[in-house]
């Protein structure tokens, strides 16, 4: 049986005792004199303490390419956004996905910032606290031309904007007919003023989650979970790079063509069959990473309310990390990827669903999702789990 939890009567200190020899912990030194990316020369650490936003701000802008922030007319006019439509949202804002005049599909992922409003609850996010998430998005998807970590298997970022004014109508009408026919957790976006602010993400499609996807047999999932080990080793390998949050809303599947999904574990070139399916892992707010000798990454730890939901491995999986990391989350503990790896071949297994149960493929191919299930938690990360 794979080391998880899911027997409620194995008490989390004796699991935690029996995987402990799996542990590896590198904790990361930081180098204040190191420059981040570019010339944003802060650590977190003293970001904090000099005037934090401020650099934030113009590091984001540079990265947008702006000077200043633009108004929505500037970019996203009714007539810019053919065929838009809201797909998803969150406590950080809103995601839409247009068709562009060439006919390409782009999610934009809005997020509004820096106000005073709290929205969905939440107060809003200065330039300093998204400024991490914004970094770690481009640098993963920028692997997709990396000569020796190459994986396209991180969401493409197109480009990140920074917007400033109120919300577009066309886009408050697509809000509320999402709401209409879905139901929103979310405020209203009439809410926010000419001032607001916002980072706007444009990511390709990724397409479906997990959660709602349905796989034409098993084969195809395994591809999937060997997708999502590779790349996260890559990222690993390259990057230090733990996703954090991997739970089946933060991967996306898409049918392809393609008879294989191509990646480059360093400098070796590995080739999935694709089985006729694309993964595509998003959301990096609770990701970490080291760049140029900088770690990016979110300190959860004074979050109590990330750690006391119950109910499904999932949220196990938040305890679990933080006693992995002692509840230190800058350091690199690349068993966490190992334990939301664990999730998803679970997931694919009992809860995924599949067009196909009867075939002989589909079950044989079951049954080596449970092979992967029952070894997964022996590896010490995803790197050693794509090479066993
Ligand atoms: N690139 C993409 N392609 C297709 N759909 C996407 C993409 N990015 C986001 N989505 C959709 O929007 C939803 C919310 O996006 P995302 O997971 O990035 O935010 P979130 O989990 O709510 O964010 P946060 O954890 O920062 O609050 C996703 O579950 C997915 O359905
Ligand atoms: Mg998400």
């Amino acid at each position: 049986m794979p080391l998880i939890i899911r027997n409620p009567l194995l008490d989390l200190e004796t699991f935690v005792a029996s995987i402990t020899n799996l542990r590896l912990r590198h904790p990361v030194q930081f180098n204040p004199y190191r420059a981040i990316y570019d010339d944003f020369k802060e650590t977190t650490e003293r970001r904090r303490s000099v005037t934090p936003t401020c650099d934030a701000r113009d590091t984001i802008l540079r990265k947008c390419g702006q000077s200043e922030p633009l108004e929505f007319a500037d970019i996203y006019s009714g007539s810019a956004l053919r065929q838009c439509r809201k797909i998803g949202e969150g406590v950080f804002g809103e995601v839409f996905r247009y068709k562009t005049d060439a006919g390409r599909a782009v999610v934009l992922k809005i997020i509004p910032i820096e106000g005073t409003l709290v929205v969905n609850g939440a107060p809003q996010k200065k330039f300093d606290e998204i400024l991490s998430e914004i970094l770690i998005a481009l640098q993963l998807s920028s692997l997709r031309n990396d000569n020796e970590y190459m994986t396209s298997s991180f969401a493409e970022v197109i480009q990140v904007r920074c917007v400033q004014g109120r919300y577009p109508n066309h886009l408050i009408d697509l809000w509320e007919l999402y709401r209409d026919h879905h139901r929103t957790a979310n405020d209203h976006p009439e809410a926010f003023k000419d001032d607001q602010l916002y980072i706007v993400f444009e990511l390709g499609n990724g397409g479906q989650d997990l959660k709602s996807f349905e796989f034409s047999n098993a084969l195809q999932a395994k591809s999937a979970f060997q997708q999502a080990a590779l790349a996260l080793a890559i990222a690993e390998k390259k990057l230090q790079f733990e996703h954090r949050d991997l739970h089946w809303g933060n991967i996306l599947l898409s049918p392809i063509d393609e008879k294989f999904v191509t990646f480059k574990l360093n400098g070796n070139t590995q080739q999935i069959p694709s089985e006729g399916v694309k993964l595509t892992i998003i959301d990096y707010s609770l990701s970490r990473m080291l760049s140029d000798g900088i770690v990016l990454y979110n300190d959860v730890s004074n979050n109590e309310g990330l750690f006391m939901a119950e109910g499904d491995y999932h949220f196990e999986i938040y305890r679990l990390m933080r006693i992995n990391l002692d509840n230190d989350w800058q350091c690199f503990e690349p068993f966490n990827n190992v334990i939301w790896l664990d999730y998803i071949v679970d997931k694919l297994i009992d809860r995924a669903r599949y067009k196909d149960t009867k075939s002989r493929k589909h079950r044989s191919a079951m049954k080596e999702l449970r092979v992967i299930r029952d070894k997964i938690t022996k590896n010490k990360s995803a790197a050693e789990s794509v090479n066993a």
